[in-house]
């Protein structure tokens, strides 16, 4: 049994105290701290308490976990199945686990992560949740950024939402593969995205997927806008030169501050979200320091529409 208290526009993002979690929201918008739970000993009713913790905060986070790799497969098997990796084919043993580093002497302009985003949405069934642990953290720099994409439906005027109702998104991983090229190509085929071991299906990433630009969670019942600045490219129905600046207009909506919390990593910390109902990216601000991240999705549906 879980209490949410005082749960009430405007500040919806309030802590939770349950029998076996509590949070500490991030800020006003989104995001909290779990406190005081090792993730590799949570019973199943933590589990529940801690899935519920989640849709309330859209990301959560946990400090000093002791989480080998194991635990974070059997941690993401909790949620669903695992989700597909697009991009890599994961650690030797581990394929589930996909390596998100960058080195130290590494000067690269794109960081896996870097851009507005939702995971994955070039695929039919984009993952539902992600996991991210960091295992090696710049001393500063480095951050991660949350968009609660449910508020950013909600400060929409109503003739705003009218119209984007009924929208359905081209998801496509054309630009991300343009712009690896052009950093190849700028670097003489340096990695064109810090120093991962890429493995790309490029024609079925660059096919994409069309999705509701509004979507349902399947959950929670919460209705959000599923549109990014990496991956949405186009519009149902829409020429290029109509969608263009619809699509850049509604990034610079969902990527207000107001909408926003942010993460400042320590070792082991590990950070969960909901791909369904946020936007995040990477900064690429740390060069001299290493980072290293794993990183595990979990298997989502076909993004339901909220508007039929
Ligand atoms: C990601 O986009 O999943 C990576 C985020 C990060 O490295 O902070």
């Amino acid at each position: 049994m879980m209490d949410i208290i005082d749960d009430k526009q405007p500040y919806r993002n309030t802590p939770i105290i349950g029998d076996l979690i509590r949070t500490r929201p991030l800020a006003a918008a989104m995001g909290g701290e779990v406190l005081d739970v090792q993730l590799h000993e949570l019973t199943d009713d933590g589990f529940h308490e801690l899935e519920q913790a989640l849709f309330h905060h859209k990301m959560i986070f946990l400090r000093d976990q002791h989480l080998n790799l194991d635990d974070q497969e059997r941690l993401t098997l909790r949620f669903g199945d695992f989700g597909t990796d697009a991009y890599t084919k994961g650690l030797p043993g581990h394929p589930e686990i996909q390596p998100v580093i960058k080195e130290a002497n590494t000067k690269s302009k794109m960081v896996f992560g870097g851009g507005w985003h939702t995971d994955s949405p070039f695929l039919a069934e984009p993952p539902s949740i992600s996991i991210l642990h960091g295992t090696e953290i710049p001393a500063y720099g480095g951050d991660t950024l949350w968009y609660n994409s449910v508020l950013a439906y909600e400060g929409l005027s109503s003739t705003m939402q009218s119209l984007l109702n009924h929208l359905r998104v081209h998801m496509s991983a054309r630009n991300v593969v343009d712009s690896m090229r052009k950093v190849a190509q700028d670097t003489k085929g340096m990695a064109a995205m810090s120093d991962m071991d890429l493995d790309l299906d490029i024609e079925s990433m660059v096919r994409g997927s069309i999705h509701p630009m509004v979507r349902k969670h399947p959950e929670s019942g919460e209705v959000a806008l599923y549109c990014d600045g990496v991956y949405a490219i186009g519009i149902d129905g829409m020429t290029d030169h109509e969608a263009r600046p619809l699509l850049q207009w509604i990034v610079s909506h969902i990527t207000q501050e107001i909408f926003t919390c942010r993460l400042r990593w320590e070792p082991h910390t590990v950070a969960i979200w909901d791909n369904r109902v946020c936007l995040h990216r990477a900064f690429n601000d740390y060069d001299g320091f290493r980072r290293e991240m794993l990183r595990t999705t979990v298997k989502g549906e076909v993004p339901i529409p909220a508007f039929a």
